[in-house]
């Protein structure tokens, strides 16, 4: 069953009800000021952290879940209503929600009203600009009141949601014309005050919230509403909003336009007031009246979309799979774009307080979004590194404000450092630009400690030589990839995180995957060297390469798989012998990709995966699935079976999967498994997946799931990288490289060929590849042997491949 429909035109998903089984929403913003908008125009606004800097306020445990957010009321008549449904509730004669890219619009009629609200984050401002346009549609005159309503968050979105013992006393608001402003703590030690406004004269306001309300009520009928007044409230302390209201009278046909704006400014600290305690407004009033008229709106939007054609166009392919080009032409490259910016921060299942960003997270994000913006890339590896301590392991997250390691979380991850050579060699292939090696970068954030970033790399790569136990194979740490995988925490204390409680150090629990994840990254790191003239560590480098290959082979081998790990009694993880968890996903797509034991074991590995792993909905983590708590497994056995890290379908590691399968040359393989997850192939299915059908979630419920094809935690996944990965550099299998764009792709037999516009290095590289007899490469007409395409200054290149 569906709830909407895809627009590939409008590049839009149309939501047709709003009654999905989740909220299903988009964001806003790209730099600075972002927000998060559910279908029912639910969500909340936070400039750069959704921690440390949220503006409006959002309730993760309320109920209804959505409630809140942005709030319009119409009234007309006797009935009030919302023009998204949400809060009013009132049923409406027509409803629609279209979410694009970084915009969505809000379709909702009653009573012969038609409303049509359009909210978006306009490029470079740091403001929210809501257009509301209301219509006429009836034979008769409407006399209408209109209000538009936000709930400030103080601040600090944790302190805002525990310590109300000094909350409810400092909040502080002013008002001027139709603006409020909210100044909670701007009179200490805050530089920074948020606003909404709306552009015409209002009739009325509210600041304090629960006298909006009144007693006993919530946002679906506000007193103030109910009585079709303001009680012109100014709030002192409690919940501070900014309710504006306003009258409209419209004759039969007329429609009129209204833009809120919730916006953020920062003043500099000899600037905060324009007299005592009252906030300086200049750079308010100039965001204003940027954004004053419909046209300066439109525009606006017209660039939005503008923008994205054009960083979309960077690779486009034409395919018989209409499903797929639109995820690979739209969605998934939006994601990726969303993951980037969120790294695991924000979404509707990430609070904003919990996680900042993560260092494999944001590495992993980048494979997926390099090609986009590729100096926004650069800077992303350069922070990350910064985090990485002296001897090569690295902090797991850091706040995206401060730019600093999260100590709450701290470190001993032993993959993470790995992943800092993935994304750079990723970025040094699309880009050529190998300066970035040489780019002074600090250890934890320390001035003074700055090497060349190459530096880094090698202590990551030294790390995991350094750290090896009983089998030649790499120290786990607290955990690798699979951050539930607790082989050295032994938790028997409820409450503790199973991340950061270790409490046996046996030294000895090794990870299967980290070692083909260093066979794999190692192999790439050596070939960096031979390209930066640094023929002798490359060859070192191999030989360790070569060493942890024959570990795996030797002890990392179960006869038909790869095993997991090997756990703090040297017992193995993953195997035959094991009764639960006898085969993982993660080592049979690392080992595979990484050309452990050739093609022979890649396909065996990949034969017992899809027998013993896969479903409907992709490869699930684990089989079985464990049945009891294991203290020296950890969090993975706390879960009940079919959910999370405990045998659901993680979506993240699936392309590993795909792409193992592109390693072989198996093209029906991959793609069979590419179709079982792609939101938009399990549009049909909206019911059981339940999270939105335009985007990849982190989770599918398992066979063993009492709520089997389930999917939670949309949105913020590495699973879109890792997709537009498997997708784009194996299916399609444009692959950039440090000479030139590789073609090699792997497709399955229903796919004929396709044709693809790939933006590289400058040159827009016009690919066909088509099925044939005269097998082989035409670059601008002419045969080139192999399947690597030579860099060219042309602005155009095309390129013909028959497979
Ligand atoms: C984390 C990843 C982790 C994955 C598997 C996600 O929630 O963000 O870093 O690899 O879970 O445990």
């Amino acid at each position: 069953m569906q709830y909407g429909y895809f627009d590939d035109a409008a590049k839009e998903y149309v939501i047709t009800r709003a009654d999905t089984p989740l909220p299903w929403i988009n964001y806003l913003g790209s730099d600075g000021f972002f927000s998060l908008i559910s279908n029912t125009c639910g969500g909340y606004s936070f400039y750069k952290d959704a921690k440390l800097r949220r503006i409006t306020r959002f309730r993760y445990n309320n109920v209804p879940h959505d409630e809140g957010g942005r709030c319009f009321y119409v009234c007309d008549g006797d009935t009030v209503w919302s023009p998204a449904f949400l809060p009013a509730k009132t049923a409406l004669d027509f409803y629609r929600c279209r979410h694009g890219l970084g915009y969505s619009v809000f379709e909702g009629n009653k009573n012969g009203v038609a409303a049509s609200l359009t909210v978006t984050v306009p490029m470079h401002t740091d403001m929210e600009v809501q257009k509301l346009v209301l219509k006429n549609e009836s034979g008769a005159e409407k006399k209408l009141t209109v209000y538009g309503v936000s709930e400030w968050c103080l601040w600090n979105a944790v302190d805002d949601s525990t310590n109300f013992q000094r909350n409810w006393n400092i909040g502080e608001v002013e008002i001027e014309g139709g603006t409020v402003y909210h100044k909670t703590e701007y009179r200490e030690r805050r530089n920074h005050y948020a606003f909404y406004s709306v552009n015409a004269p209002i009739d009325g306001f509210d600041t304090d919230r629960d006298t909006f309300l009144g007693r006993f009520r919530g946002w679906s009928e506000p007193q103030a509403v109910e009585n079709r007044t303001s009680f012109m409230s100014v709030a002192a302390g409690w919940a501070p909003i900014a309710a504006l209201r306003l009258s409209l009278t419209l004759a039969p046909g007329e429609s009129k336009t209204l833009l809120f704006r919730l916006g953020y400014v920062e003043n500099p600290e000899d600037r905060k007031f324009e007299s005592l305690n009252i906030i300086n407004k200049e750079k308010a009033h100039a965001m204003l009246a940027a954004f004053d008229t419909e046209a300066q709106f439109d525009a606006a939007l017209d660039a939005l979309k503008t923008y994205w054609t054009s960083l979309l166009s960077r690779f486009t392919v034409q395919s018989s799979e209409e499903k797929l080009d639109r995820m690979v032409n739209i969605w998934n490259q939006y994601q990726c774009m969303v993951t980037f910016n969120m790294s695991r921060s924000a979404s509707y299942y990430e609070s904003g307080t919990g996680r900042g960003m993560g260092f494999r997270d944001s590495c992993q994000d980048l494979l997926g979004f390099v090609h986009l913006i590729p100096e926004r890339a650069r800077e992303r590896i350069i922070d990350i590194a910064s985090i990485q301590f002296a001897d090569g392991s690295t902090y797991h997250q850091y706040q995206p404000l401060t730019k600093r390691g999260n100590a709450d979380v701290g470190s001993g991850f032993n993959d993470d450092p790995l992943w800092l050579i993935a994304c750079t060699c990723a970025y040094i292939r699309e880009t050529g630009d190998f300066s970035i090696l040489d780019e002074p970068t600090p250890f934890n954030n320390e001035a003074g400690t700055e090497v060349p970033l190459m530096e880094h790399l090698r202590r990551s790569l030294r790390y995991t030589v350094e750290h090896r136990g009983p089998h030649g194979l790499p120290l786990i740490g607290r955990a690798d990839w699979n951050d539930c995988l607790n082989l050295n925490c032994f938790s028997r204390t409820p409450g503790e995180s199973f991340q950061t409680c270790s409490n046996f150090k046996s030294g000895k629990a090794e990870s299967v995957f980290i070692a083909g994840m260093f066979v794999k990254y190692g192999k790439e790191y050596a070939a960096l060297c031979d390209r930066i003239g640094l023929s002798e560590e490359a060859t070192d480098v191999r030989a360790s390469v070569e060493e942890i290959e024959q570990a795996t082979l030797k002890f990392g081998w179960d006869g038909e798989w790869f095993r997991r790990a090997y756990d703090a009694f040297e017992r193995p993880i993953g195997s035959r012998e094991n009764d639960e968890g006898k085969i993982f996903i993660e080592p049979q797509g690392f080992c595979v990709m990484a050309g452990i034991g050739g093609p022979e074991y890649g396909r065996r590995a990949l034969a017992s995966t899809e027998a013993l792993l896969g479903n409907e909905f992709g490869i699930e983590v684990l089989h079985p699935c464990y049945t009891e708590y294991h203290d020296y497994l950890g969090e993975i056995s706390s879960y009940p079976p079919g959910y999370k890290e405990n045998g659901s379908v993680f979506c993240h590691n699936n392309p590993w999967i795909t792409l193992a399968y592109c390693t072989v040359k198996d093209g029906n393989g991959a793609f069979g498994l590419y179709k079982r997850n792609a939101p938009a192939y399990i549009e049909d299915k909206s019911e059981i997946h339940r999270t939105e059908p335009y985007c990849y979630s982190q989770t599918i419920a398992g066979r063993d799931a009492k709520t089997y094809g389930e999917a939670k935690n949309a949105w913020l996944t590495g699973t879109a990288a890792w997709s537009f990965v498997a997708v784009s550099q194996g299916i399609l299998g444009i692959r950039p490289d440090y000479n030139g764009l590789i073609v090699d792709p792997c497709l399955p037999d229903t796919m004929d060929g396709y044709r693809l516009s790939r933006l590289f290095r400058g040159t827009r590289y016009d690919v066909t590849v088509r099925r044939g007899e005269q097998k082989g490469l035409i670059v601008n007409g002419k045969p080139v042997p192999g399947n690597t395409v030579p860099l060219t200054d042309a602005p155009v290149c095309y390129v013909e491949l028959t497979v």
